[in-house]
């Protein structure tokens, strides 16, 4: 594994070591010297919260240093041309951007790691880290039932892609419209060790004995003029309480965040007992910290 562009180019053994050693690394002392002396270089072409604090923090705490690029650098020259020239400087690239092809362009251009932190298409640490919390929380048993209720989108398509190869049954309930890519689903397919993938137009059915309900705005960065029609096709893949009631009592609720409170998921949802919301946003530093060892030549 040199790059995580997409989740489909690992094996599924890649992605259970990413899992034991964040198992091992969440119980470790925060601070270690894993990636002592090491630099990642990350930049951001739409806002971050979550990637960008826990991909500084995160090296902070290996022992390494992130070194914070403006957007403008990604567009100034050809991509593959960044990459060439960030590897005679850094140990890794963390990229956001919005056409996929880009992120694999600088792939291609450098010789040091590319971590995806966002495309269009894709958002693989989300993923990875979204897996991780559903083995904390409940096991990956290839009983449970994980349901995504909402757009098709670059989180939807990297979970099909988690939930392929751990071999959780994956049910997807969006508008017909808003359906995801068939090529992603094709690789899920693919990838699959077993597990199902299922898509529906339904989100009762979808919700129906839930282990997992999962969601994400209905209007992703890039898209907010399509915002207001949006807000109409989606209203019945909302989740509230009424939809939760569907699901097994234990079901967990998850929401890659930010969110938008009112719209795909209620404030009674997102603040109840059963929402992991946090934990799993926590759970993205631990997962990345183990993916930076990995990539970046640190594991001890
Ligand atoms: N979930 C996630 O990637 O959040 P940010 O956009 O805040 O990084
Ligand atoms: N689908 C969302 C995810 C944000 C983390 C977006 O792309 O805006």
């Amino acid at each position: 594994m040199k790059d995580l562009v997409s989740i489909h180019d690992l094996s599924k053994q890649d992605v259970l070591d990413i899992l034991d050693l964040t198992t091992q690394i969440k119980s470790e002392p925060l601070n270690s010297e894993r990636l002592k002396g090491k630099a990642l270089a990350l930049i951001f072409e739409k806002p971050s919260n979550r990637t960008r604090v826990s991909f500084e923090v995160g090296m902070f705490q290996l022992g390494g240093h992130a070194v914070s690029l403006s957007a403008e650098v990604a567009k100034r020259e050809e991509i593959k041309d960044v990459g060439r020239t960030l590897s005679r400087y850094v140990d890794g690239i963390m990229f956001r951007t919005f056409q996929h092809e880009k992120v694999v362009g600088l792939a291609e251009g450098a010789s040091v790691p590319v971590i995806n932190g966002l495309s269009d298409l894709l958002h693989p640490c989300q993923a990875l880290g979204d897996v991780f919390t559903i083995k904390e929380k409940k096991g990956l048993s290839n009983n449970l039932k994980v349901a995504y209720i909402g757009d098709g989108n670059n989180v939807c398509h990297s979970l099909m892609l988690a939930c392929a190869k751990v071999g959780l049954n994956l049910t997807i309930a969006t508008p017909k419209q808003y359906k995801p890519s068939s090529e992603i689903l094709h690789q899920a397919m693919t990838d699959s060790s077993g597990a199902e993938i299922t898509l529906l137009h339904d989100p009762v059915i979808a919700a129906k004995d839930a282990d997992v309900i999962y969601t994400d705005v209905w209007t992703s960065m890039g898209q907010e003029k399509e915002n207001k029609k949006r807000k109409k096709i989606f209203k019945k893949f909302q989740i509230n309480q009424e939809l939760v009631k569907l699901a097994k009592p234990d079901v967990i609720i998850m929401h890659c965040l930010p969110a938008h409170r009112g719209d795909e998921i209620t404030d009674e949802v997102m603040d109840s007992n059963n929402s992991v919301v946090f934990d799993q946003a926590e759970n993205r530093l631990h997962v990345q910290k183990a993916v930076l060892c990995l990539l970046l030549g640190g594991k001890e």
